[in-house]
């Protein structure tokens, strides 16, 4: 997959180099090319923003670097996401989505944001990380790449953990525990030593649907709104949390 990310601020994609995202890039899995709008103002000051029309603190990228970085990295035509807070909201299916692209593009505005012409001209979709304002998109890309290539075949060491993941889409993870059995007396739950992989299943389960139903009433009702094939046993564990919780009506 090819993600092309235009900004202001290079630097900043730094840490996308190391760690898994790193050998993805060194696997051939992901190539994040980072373009700075920078290069292509055609201003003396190389200035990328002016003041906005109309009045206002803050300033706002001007059409023309936006317009010649887009056209020299080959946008034309191609998916341009625009990291903003007017976006919908990222979630798993929008990055499924995405992890099924061959390339696209995404656009890091800051301060008042960038001219509207930019992001009609060039048909872009907005995109939020989360209800909250950011200093610029920089950030948010980061945790939309992120999100997006740990889907890639290959990008994460085993694909086990993926499969684990679809099974349980869109519930919250069940508790995880590890070495030692017992610490300072906190034990792990007995279940998870009795070798019965489908006992360990329904036990996983059942944590999965009552973190879910507890935390996150919204995400449960959604995932009950889906096809799914439980198991006779998935659906006594499902009818006893939701009576237990009585959080979806
Ligand atoms: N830019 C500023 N705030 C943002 C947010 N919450 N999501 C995406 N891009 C942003």
């Amino acid at each position: 997959m090819k993600v092309t990310i235009l900004t202001q601020f290079p630097d900043m994609f730094a840490p996308l180099a190391g760690s898994i995202l790193g050998r993805a890039a060194d696997n051939g899995l992901l190539d994040i090319a980072v373009v700075n709008i920078r290069d292509y103002t055609a201003d003396k000051h190389r200035k990328t923003d002016d003041t906005p029309f109309g009045g206002g603190a803050g300033m706002v990228m001007t059409p023309q670097p936006a317009f010649d970085a887009l056209r020299a990295v080959g946008a034309q035509g191609k998916r341009i996401l625009y990291m903003s807070p007017r976006g919908p909201i990222l979630d798993q299916a929008l990055a499924q989505d995405l992890a099924g692209e061959e390339e696209f593009f995404i656009l890091c505005g800051h301060y008042e944001g960038v001219d509207q012409r930019i992001l009609d001209a060039w048909r872009m979709e907005e995109v939020s990380i989360g209800d909250y304002i950011l200093t610029g998109g920089e950030l948010a890309a980061m945790v939309l790449v992120d999100c997006v290539s740990r889907l890639i075949p290959g990008v994460l060491g085993s694909s086990v953990s993926l499969e684990e993941e679809s099974i349980y889409s869109g519930l919250l993870e069940y508790p995880q525990y590890t070495k030692p059995r017992e610490y300072e007396g906190l034990a792990v739950p007995e279940v998870l030593f009795n070798g019965n992989h489908r006992l360990i299943h329904l036990w996983q389960f059942e944590e999965s649907v009552r973190l879910t139903a507890q935390r996150r009433p919204d995400l449960l009702k959604k995932f009950l709104q889906q096809p799914h094939d439980f198991t006779k046993d998935e659906k006594k564990i499902l009818e006893k949390v939701l009576q237990e919780t009585q959080s979806i009506e």
